[in-house]
């Protein structure tokens, strides 16, 4: 109810009165008072003036279902949005609650859980960033499931260059800024023989955070950093779905070719020297292409190499010098 209220306020843009809400909701006016009250507790300042009724006059920074569904131009993704102020993952999250419709997101302002790739942590404080999961259920073969955290780190990377942000990905699906990153995906599934239940696709962009910890520094950046301006989270994480749902819709039809290209124009490893860590030992090498299922291929003493998987230190990246 009190999301509705909103909507209507926002809807309006002026000034409504509290028997037009009460009438559109059908509750009563002390319903309408009691709603508007929990409103201004979560930090919408909001006047209220004798026979005007209502008006939002400024809008906290939260990311809240209302706050992402307003204005937001989607038909699935993000048509459900899961919000909690403080979650362990928003992966975890999805994944308890997996019988939600397709395209339904999980958000936290805070994780104390937050999960990265290969069992790291993914540092997640309240405010500072999104933290967010979609939850999806494809008919695809269990190949392509990798497919859609290129679909993911895409859409990132298209929503921050719209914003004016001059971001790329690094192989596979880093986003990254300044030669620092900015954001990871963790995507992760159930399957069974017969094909696969769901995908949980995670995205986690520092937004916000204004200094790392000592460890992460030297590597991890935000769109504050390398703006110098706050950024609107809930209108990032519009975006960012938007772009997801073009991208991801493209890849269900099988429109790869094109992804592929969009990739490779925002991928910031091909070209570059390389050093490839793989369970049997490294190596140095040069990127030098990306193929159309989404691997990079390497180059490296005239022999060419594709790697579908596993860690590409990028000279100039991260510290990698
Ligand atoms: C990486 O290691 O680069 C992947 C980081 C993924 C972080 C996001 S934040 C939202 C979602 N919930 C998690 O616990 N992890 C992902």
């Amino acid at each position: 109810m009190k999301d509705k209220i909103l909507m209507i306020l926002k809807n309006s843009g002026d000034y409504c009165s509290g028997e037009r809400i009460s009438a559109e909701l059908n509750i009563s006016r002390a319903a309408v008072w009691k709603y508007i009250k929990k409103l201004k507790e979560d930090g919408y300042e909001i006047k209220s003036v004798t026979n005007k009724g209502y008006k939002i006059i400024s809008v906290p920074d939260i990311l809240s279902g209302a706050e992402i569904k307003h204005g937001l131009q989607t038909k699935k993704i993000g048509q459900n949005i899961f919000y909690s102020y403080e979650v362990d993952s928003t992966n975890n999250e999805a994944k308890r609650n997996n019988s939600a419709p397709d395209g339904s997101v999980f958000i936290a302002e805070m994780q104390n859980g937050g999960k990265g790739r290969r069992g790291r942590q993914w540092a997640s404080a309240a405010g500072s960033g999104i933290w967010m999961s979609i939850l999806l259920k494809p008919d695809i073969s269990l190949e392509s499931v990798s497919k859609i955290t290129l679909v993911s780190g895409m859409a990132v990377c298209g929503a921050l260059r719209s914003a004016g942000l001059d971001a790329g990905i690094k192989w596979p699906n880093d986003v990254v800024a300044g030669g620092k990153k900015l954001c990871g995906i963790l995507t992760e599934l159930s399957a069974e023989t017969d094909g696969i239940n769901y995908v949980v696709t995670g995205i986690g962009i520092n937004v916000n955070t204004d200094d790392f910890s000592a460890e992460l520094k030297e590597k991890a950046t935000s769109v504050f950093l390398e703006s110098g301006k706050k950024g609107n989270r809930a209108e990032i994480a519009k975006k960012v779905l938007e772009e997801f749902e073009r991208l991801y819709n493209e890849f269900l039809s099988g429109g790869l070719e094109k992804l592929i290209a969009d990739y490779k124009t925002v991928c910031v490893t091909l070209g570059r020297q390389v050093r490839v860590i793989r369970p049997g030992g490294e190596f140095d090498a040069e990127a030098v292409d990306i193929t159309s299922g989404g691997e990079l291929v390497v180059e490296k003493d005239g022999k060419k190499i594709t790697l579908n998987s596993g860690e590409v230190s990028v000279r100039g990246i991260y510290g990698y010098v």
